[in-house]
């Protein structure tokens, strides 16, 4: 089978399809064909940087696939599923025909939307979920999204509004500010001037500025970005984690129809180079799928 793989870090053209041997699943383990997976920022950056597993390493976090081995587990030949696999922590990358994953990482994928575009779920949906439990969003909660156009902004900014929040966004541009209106916020701004002072119960910033001052006394400022954390009391990184009940939960909104996917381009996996590409640009709205 083909996986898309690195020897080395470097810029997008580290990434090599190359023949390797199908994955065994262990007991415990289910067999899947994958159908897509998405770019992540995670991914590009263990490309380019010197972190991850030994190599070389099959990159990839999400998954959207079909069951080929139920491994005499739940999961039947033929289920549909979805799947996050900290690959930087495991190295075990999604970006493969074929992937063998413990079922604690699955769960069903959601009928209503094609099986493809449900690999756009599994990171930015469970990091949005853990980052919002911490900034403990409940209804009437005034809540600051940086980076709403993003993946996980755009989910969190569709969650926290479903909590009850009243929500305000930051983009990185005039051209996203319908999008974050879309997903839910309330007032949308593209500089941190456009923040007032003191003014939201939670913050949760995707981009890693210093919006400290925006937070109200006692607020609680939650980051998932790489950068150093603003000077405010209680101010908190979130680092995701494999949850299976949170992917499920999510899973199901997007089944309702109660979540929104927004995927943006599709690229066969031989092209994952020009995706990467593509995608560490910015400026984008919307997932990039990996399609095999
Ligand atoms: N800690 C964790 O567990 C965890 C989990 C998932 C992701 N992450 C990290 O969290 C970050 C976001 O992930 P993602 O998947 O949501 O990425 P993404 O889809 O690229 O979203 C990031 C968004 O932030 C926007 N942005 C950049 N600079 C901004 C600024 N100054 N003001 C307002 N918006 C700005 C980007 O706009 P442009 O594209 O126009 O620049 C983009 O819309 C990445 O750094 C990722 O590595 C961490």
């Amino acid at each position: 089978m083909l996986a898309i793989q690195i020897d080395r870090h470097g810029g997008p053209e580290v990434l090599t399809v190359r023949e390797v041997p199908e994955p065994v699943p262990e007991p415990g383990e289910v067999l899947i064909r994958s159908t897509a997976s998405s770019l992540n920022p995670v991914d590009w950056k263990t490309r380019a940087w010197d972190v991850g597993p030994e190599l070389p390493a099959t990159l990839g976090w999400d998954l959207a696939g079909v069951v080929v081995d139920g491994g005499g587990t739940a999961f039947r030949p033929g289920d549909h599923v979805i799947a996050m696999s900290a690959q930087i922590a495991t190295g075990r990358g999604t970006w493969a025909e074929r992937v063998a994953l413990p079922t604690r990482l699955l769960a069903k994928a959601p009928t209503t939307v094609p099986l493809a575009d449900a690999a756009a779920l599994p990171l930015a949906g469970v990091t949005a979920v853990q980052a919002l439990d911490k900034a403990a969003v409940t209804t009437g909660t005034r809540m600051l999204v940086i980076g709403a156009a993003g993946a996980v902004g755009g989910i969190a900014v569709q969650l926290a509004r479903r909590a009850g929040a009243v929500i305000d966004a930051l983009v990185s541009r005039p051209d996203h500010h319908d999008e974050a209106r879309a997903l839910g916020a309330d007032k949308v701004g593209h500089t941190l001037g456009d923040l007032p002072d003191g003014a939201y119960d939670a913050v949760l910033d995707t981009a890693g500025l210093d919006a400290g001052r925006a937070l109200a006394p006692g607020g609680r400022y939650v980051s998932i970005a790489d950068h150093p954390l603003p000077d405010v009391p209680g101010a908190v990184k979130s680092y995701v984690q494999e949850d299976q009940e949170q992917l499920a939960s999510l899973a199901a909104l997007v089944e309702r129809g109660e979540l929104r996917l927004r995927v943006a381009h599709r690229y066969p996996f031989h092209q994952a180079r020009a995706a990467h590409e593509r995608f560490e640009a910015g400026g984008n709205v919307g997932k990039f799928l990996l399609t095999f």
